[in-house]
């Protein structure tokens, strides 16, 4: 088994990785000193496959635990469902020492989080990361929350899990196109942080899309590293933090003028990684090879790279980009890389290199 521990003093706390960890989680959850009431929050996909486990392995240590299964896919993260998930826990009593785990990807994370975050002003939460984006990024850093009509992830806390567990097992159902998208993020990790996993990534992205567990193992391994290392330094984002979102400015604006659902996040973040290469050689000085590097890992692993755009959609991408929270004082502000393995936050890039860079 793999850990990592992410650094925040009295609320740091570990990461597990490794396969066939189901049936250990209630064992782990008793040594976090955990009361015995615990809501279990699924989706309708995750739950009929591995929920059953979870809830055994806790029945086994002692813990009285409830389902809560909302239908997969991001409506799932609105106002109106976490109110219903709201009346369940009180149904159920949960109580001040009781706990919420999160089974499932990013949308079950995020807003059992936001649960845990709020219920009783605060309870400690557990994720179960089941998808390849939440394993190696939203599970981790404590960022929770929940849509609005005006945007994603618009009402939230940072609230940090007491411990992950990032089953390999559970990739094995992962759909294609789910596993795909999570890699996006993956390669991120190289571009922002590390070009020694970048280079890794290029030489093993056959054996990691096949699934092979040593290779995932190590490389989600190395991206929870990554993400504790930034987190540890800049909890709630005030520098640092932001250099996670290189390629999310378009990435974004692109998730929302396409019409959320068109393009999974992992999708549309390769595209606008691409589009922000392309700014990084305009404004930094980032080398086309490096760029090229890029856009041929992303395409060689399945996803989009460039999207096609007439004039009405790319004024519509460009004034999505300033509706962005990450916006501050109506300034869009990028993540661009000067090379492989090392990015700069908080550049304001000319309107004509961004559109040059979308007229690719
Ligand atoms: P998701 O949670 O919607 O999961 C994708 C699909 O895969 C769903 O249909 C789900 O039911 C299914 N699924 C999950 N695990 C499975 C498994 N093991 N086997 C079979 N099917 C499985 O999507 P996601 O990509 O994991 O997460 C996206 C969400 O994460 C977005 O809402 C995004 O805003 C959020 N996010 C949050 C952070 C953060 O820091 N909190 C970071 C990145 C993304
Ligand atoms: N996914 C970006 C962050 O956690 O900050």
């Amino acid at each position: 088994m793999r850990k990592v521990n992410v650094p925040l003093g009295a609320r740091s706390y570990e990461i597990h990785i490794a396969a066939g960890l189901l049936p250990w989680i209630g064992k782990a959850c008793a040594r976090l000193k955990l009361g015995a009431r615990c809501a279990v929050v699924s989706d309708d996909e995750v739950a009929p496959r591995y929920a059953a486990a979870v809830q055994q392995s806790l029945r086994a240590a002692g813990f009285d635990s409830f389902l809560i299964t909302v239908p997969h896919g991001e409506p799932a993260k609105r106002l109106q469902m976490a109110q219903r998930c709201f009346d369940e826990l009180a149904e159920h009593r949960l109580e001040r020492n009781s706990f919420i785990l999160a089974l499932g990807g990013g949308v079950v994370g995020d807003l059992a989080g936001f649960l845990a975050a709020t219920y009783l002003r605060g309870l400690a939460f557990v994720q179960v990361p089941t998808t390849l984006l939440a394993q190696v990024d939203s599970s981790v850093g404590g960022k929770v929350g929940i849509n609005l009509k005006a945007g994603k992830n618009l009402v939230g806390a940072f609230h940090q899990p007491r411990q992950v567990f990032c089953d390999l097992s559970a990739l094995d159902t992962l759909p294609e196109r789910e596993f795909r998208a999570g890699m996006a993020e993956v390669i991120k990790y190289g571009i922002i942080y590390d070009a020694q996993l970048f280079a890794r990534l290029e030489r093993d992205l056959p054996k990691l899309m096949r699934r092979d567990r040593a290779n995932l193992g190590a490389v989600i391994a190395r991206c929870c590293e990554i993400k504790a290392e930034v987190v540890g330094q800049d909890e709630t984002e005030s520098g640092l933090r932001a250099i996670l979102n290189f390629g999310h400015t378009i990435g974004h604006a692109i998730e929302a003028t396409a019409g959320y659902g068109k393009y999974l996040h992992g999708e549309a973040i390769a595209i606008g990684q691409v589009a922000a290469a392309h700014i990084s050689c305009a404004v930094l000085g980032m080398r086309e090879a490096e760029a090229n590097r890029l856009e041929d890992l992303l395409a060689k692993t399945g996803l989009p790279t460039r999207i096609r755009l007439d004039a009405r959609r790319r004024q519509q991408l460009l004034a999505a980009m300033k509706l962005d929270k990450k916006v501050s004082g109506g300034e869009v502000k990028f993540v661009l890389a000067k090379k492989i393995g090392a990015v700069e936050t908080g550049h304001e890039v000319p309107r004509e290199i961004i559109e040059h860079a979308l007229a690719k």
